[in-house]
């Protein structure tokens, strides 16, 4: 399976997902990492890794179905299958939806559908809730809306700040979405 990441910013799931590929954990190859920053810290962390990256600055399309057409043109090209966002802070539209139905997911650091959209952990720290955690969905053309894959809790304690409930979660986050994918792909290549 030739899977490409989406990301915009530090990349930490990008690189737990590169690192399983290659520790056998997961059975996937990153064929290609998209990002629409042009500087961001992804791109350093793949290069480290050998994993091609391809940034793409949306202010210079015209429109965003010119900008997403040139991200499908360029997944084709490498022959990817799936596409994992991993921080990609950027709606997906109806290009890429249509180019790649069913087959885009997302990881969110909330228990959706609480706390969507941007900062969920500063939300959840706000909020004064107990527990939050990191979510697994299908991406759909909302918000952090797409059907639920996976979740795992994070409890939030009397001492946490909000740096600290984001190492605990990231934490989380880099087992469970490599874990996830891996039983996404089994799925897959049960039904082909
Ligand atoms: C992750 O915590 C991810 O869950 C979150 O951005 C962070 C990216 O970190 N995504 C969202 O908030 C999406 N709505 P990373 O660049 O170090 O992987």
């Amino acid at each position: 399976m030739r899977i490409a990441i989406f990301a915009s910013g530090a990349g930490t799931n990008a690189e737990a997902i590169i690192k399983a590929t290659q520790t056998q954990r997961l059975d996937a190859e990153v064929a290609l990492i998209v990002t629409d920053k042009p500087k961001a810290k992804v791109i350093e962390r793949a290069t480290n890794y050998n994993v091609p990256v391809v940034a793409f600055d949306p202010k210079s399309y015209e429109t965003k179905a010119a900008y997403e057409q040139e991200i499908v043109n360029e997944l084709h090209k490498r022959e990817v299958s799936f596409v994992v966002l991993a921080g990609y802070m950027r709606l997906i539209g109806t290009t890429l939806l249509s180019a790649y139905e069913g087959r885009i997911v997302n990881i969110h650091p909330s228990l959706l559908p609480s706390f969507p959209g941007l900062d969920a952990i500063g939300q959840a720290f706000q909020a004064k809730v107990k527990v939050t955690g990191v979510t697994v969905h299908y991406v759909d053309e909302g918000m952090d809306t797409g059907s639920i894959i996976a979740q795992e809790p994070v409890r939030i304690e009397r001492h946490d700040t909000v740096d600290s409930l984001q190492e605990k979660v990231q934490v989380v986050e880099h087992r469970l979405y490599p874990e996830t994918l891996q039983t996404i792909i089994d799925q897959m290549e049960r039904l082909s």
